[in-house]
C-alpha cells in the first residue's frame, strides 16, 4: 500500500512581509475551502507549508482559526536539544511546545550554504526525535555527482551516514525522505519522471535493506515541481509526494500540485 502522500510548500526566506505571509496563507485557506471535492488534507493527502521561524506561529494560528487542513512545518531545527544559552537557535523542544510537530532537516541549502554535514545532521535528527517531532530528511546529489554516475551512491550514503543516529522505531514512525537533486532546485529543471522514479526505487530498496518495515517510509520528490509536471511525478509508484519551493509561493500553483498528488 502506498503511504499517504505529503505535499509540503517550503517558503524558504519568503515572502517578505508579515502581511504577504498572511495573504498567501489566506489564499490557501480560501482556495481549499472552495474546492471541497478534493478533500485535501483530510483523508487523501497531508498538506503543509514551511514558513520562516519568524512567521511560523502566525501562519499556524491563521490556519487553525480557519480550521484549514494545512499543517505547518519548520524549515530547520537546532542541533541542541531543550532550552538554554544558544543565541539565535530554535530547538525541537521549543517547536514541539508550540504545537509544531514536523521539521525539515538537511535541506540542500543548509548543506551547501551552512556547511551542514553528517555530524550536525545526526545531532539534529537526535534532537528532533527526542522532542517527538516528525522529520523530513532531505537528500540529493549535485550535477557533477550525477554526471560522474555517482548519484545513487551519494544519495544512499547520505542516508547511511545518519541512519544509526536514531532508532529503527524512529525511522518507522517519524521519518520522511525528500529526494531533491541539487541541480533541479530553483533551476526550472526537473528530474524526468523516469529518473526520479528510479532514484526513489533505489532509496526504497536501500531502506528495506536496513529493515523490511521501512518499505513504508514516504519518499517525496523536490526540485522545480510545478503544476505542469506534478501529475507525471505523482503517477510514479515510488513517489509519495512533493517538497515544493518556488511554486508554493503561488497559492493557485501550489494547490494544483497538491491536487495532482491527492
Ligand atoms: O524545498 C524545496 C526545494 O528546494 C525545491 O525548490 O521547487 O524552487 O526547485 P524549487
Amino acid at each position: 500500500s502506498k503511504p499517504k502522500p505529503w505535499v509540503i510548500g517550503n517558503w524558504k526566506m519568503n515572502p517578505e512581509t508579515p502581511m504577504a505571509q498572511q495573504q498567501l496563507t489566506q489564499q490557501l485557506i480560501d482556495q481549499i475551502i472552495h474546492d471541497p471535492a478534493s478533500d485535501m488534507g483530510a483523508t487523501t493527502l497531508n498538506l503543509a507549508v514551511a514558513p520562516t521561524f519568524l512567521h511560523l506561529l502566525m501562519v499556524q494560528q491563521q490556519l487553525q482559526q480557519a480550521k484549514s487542513p494545512v499543517q505547518v512545518v519548520a524549515q530547520d531545527v537546532s542541533r541542541f536539544a531543550g532550552t538554554g544559552a544558544y543565541t539565535g537557535d530554535v530547538s525541537a523542544q521549543l517547536l514541539a511546545s508550540a504545537g509544531i510537530t514536523i521539521t525539515l532537516i538537511g535541506h540542500s541549502e543548509r548543506r551547501s550554504l551552512y556547511a551542514e554535514g553528517a555530524v550536525v545532521l545526526r545531532e539534529k535528527l537526535q534532537a528532533a526525535v527526542k522532542a517527538g517531532l516528525d522529520i523530513v530528511f532531505c537528500i540529493g546529489e549535485t550535477l557533477s555527482e550525477r554526471e560522474a554516475g555517482q548519484a545513487e551512491q551519494v544519495v544512499l550514503q547520505q542516508i547511511a551516514e545518519v541512519f544509526d543516529s536514531v532508532s529503527l522505531q524512529d525511522w518507522q514512525q517519524h521519518l520522511i525522505i525528500a529526494y531533491e537533486p541539487v541541480w533541479a532546485i530553483g533551476t526550472g529543471k526537473t528530474a524526468s519522471p523516469d529518473d526520479a522514479e528510479s532514484m526513489h526505487a533505489a532509496i526504497r530498496t536501500g531502506l528495506k535493506k536496513y529493515h523490511p518495515s521501512l518499505v513504508d517510509v514516504p519518499i517525496l520528490y523536490g526540485g522545480s515541481v510545478k503544476p505542469d509536471n506534478a501529475a507525471s511525478l505523482a503517477a510514479c509508484a515510488n513517489i509519495n509526494g512533493a517538497l515544493v519551493g518556488g511554486a508554493s509561493l503561488d497559492a493557485g500553483s501550489f494547490i494544483k500540485i497538491a491536487q495532482a498528488f491527492s
